[in-house]
């Protein structure tokens, strides 16, 4: 078999058949395909789609490109998260611990920053100490003692999708459904939980911005978890906007320690108590409207907060970084921006701000790239706000006071006016669900 073959044969639009897919995997894993061959089959996957059979065998050969976890001793109780991709997407950060005190045992696997998106590995570390390797037997005392352990994409687990992810963030290969499904449901495969809420995320600050097309994935994506026999529930939830005020790795563990402390913004509580709801509900076989209000409790008791301190010592980290946030990485550089005039905020192009946000040093340009964890922005005022010319609309943070102009810029050009108040915005749009074998 020739790579170039079987990159012409996906050109051409042609169905690759598992071996040929196999072959692909293994050789790119390897090391053996180079990444310019890779990054041309990737390309022509990008225009000419993938059919269910082939997504079904890529992912499959994902999944077995490493090891795989055994969650079998915790049954039904194995749950595992995971979202598209957003801008201000700290759900993970909020949903692990909320879950993992009410029992579900979490051991999730999760990616760095990806294109205008961010990670949740790299807002992880931005907190002093945090380890997000760890190996097996670790990994799965800690799911057991502490309920939650969130780590990268080690050596050993789905190694093919940790170097194809990182090539497709370089080469504007991103946004493709087949992609985007064999990368996420290869991980939740490999990683072995039994029950999988997976955040489809539509719009300006999604890979994906129509909600037929989240739809498409979310459906693809729940499918091959069922055909598997994992119970995967989808929920399409609105990028439109970014999520919550914070964007930057370590803003967003702030944004996250404060919804865990019972003081976070609507939008992001709406999200993460529905991600939470039906994990939980799937976990504990519980009817949803059950499981939200247990939700709701650990959030406003203090114990969901708890249960992330724990989980963040047991790894290494500094907790106490999720009180004192002078612990957390700060930006020398602090700059506000400015409304060049009054009117309501009608629309905000969340990719741009997510954009702006990796300027200021928050996110890559090359997969190599160092991160600043300190950098991003905090937004004043959102969609529906009105704002008197002047006022602050965010604060951008940076350690690069050069790189203040590009993303302010960046950021001014994310915002459509009017001088009428927009409707508000749905954010939960619809539901996908599946039981294992149905
Ligand atoms: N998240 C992933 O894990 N993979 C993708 O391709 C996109 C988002």
């Amino acid at each position: 078999m020739r790579v170039i073959d079987l990159i012409h044969k996906k050109r051409e639009g042609g169905e690759l058949t598992r071996e040929e897919l196999q072959f692909l995997v293994r050789g790119y894993t390897a090391g053996e395909i180079p990444d310019y061959q890779m990054s041309a089959f990737t390309m022509a996957v990008y225009f000419r789609g993938m059919t269910d059979a082939e997504t079904a065998c890529l992912t499959e050969a994902m999944m077995h490109s490493g090891g795989t976890v055994d969650l079998s001793r915790f049954g039904k109780l194995s749950a595992d998260k995971h979202s598209t991709g957003g801008v201000g997407d700290k759900t993970s950060l909020i949903v692990v611990p909320v879950a993992a005190s009410l029992g579900c045992k979490l051991a999730k696997m999760s990616g760095r920053g990806l294109g205008h998106t961010g990670g949740t590995v790299d807002k992880l570390e931005s907190i002093p100490g945090f380890r997000t390797t760890l190996d097996a037997d670790a990994f799965l005392r800690q799911v057991e003692e502490v309920g939650a352990a969130i780590v990268g994409q080690s050596g050993d687990l789905t190694p093919a999708d940790k170097k194809l992810y990182a090539l497709r963030d370089v080469t504007d290969t991103v946004d493709s459904i087949p992609l985007i499904a064999s990368s996420i449901m290869s991980k939740k495969l490999a990683s072995g939980a039994h029950s999988i809420v997976l955040d489809v995320k539509v719009g300006s600050g999604a890979f994906l911005k129509t909600e037929a097309q989240a739809r498409k994935l979310a459906e693809k994506m729940v499918a091959i978890g069922a055909a598997c026999g994992r119970n995967v529930t989808a929920l399409l939830t609105n990028m439109d906007v970014p999520l919550g005020y914070y964007v930057g790795n370590a803003l967003e563990v702030i944004e996250a320690a404060e919804m865990l402390k019972g003081r976070g913004c609507a939008d992001l509580k709406t999200v993460c108590v529905e991600l939470a709801s039906h994990l939980v509900a799937m976990c504990h076989e519980m009817p949803l409207s059950a499981a939200r209000a247990h939700v709701e409790d650990q959030l406003a008791s203090g114990a969901a907060f708890e249960t992330m301190k724990k989980w963040i010592a047991a790894q290494g980290g500094d907790a106490r970084a999720l009180d004192d946030y002078s612990l957390l990485p700060q930006a020398s550089v602090q700059h506000e921006v400015l409304a060049p005039k009054d009117g309501y905020i009608a629309h905000m192009d969340a990719q741009k701000i997510g954009e702006a946000s990796s300027l200021l040093g928050a996110g890559r340009a090359k997969k190599e790239d160092p991160i600043d964890y300190a950098a991003g922005l905090v937004l004043r005022k959102k969609t529906g706000d009105f704002v008197q010319k002047g006022e602050p609309i965010a604060v951008l943070h940076t350690n690069d006071a050069s790189l203040v102009a590009g993303s302010e810029k960046t950021l001014l050009s994310a915002i459509g006016w009017s001088p009428d108040k927009p409707q508000p915005q749905k954010l939960i749009l619809g539901t996908v669900t599946r039981e294992g074998g149905a």
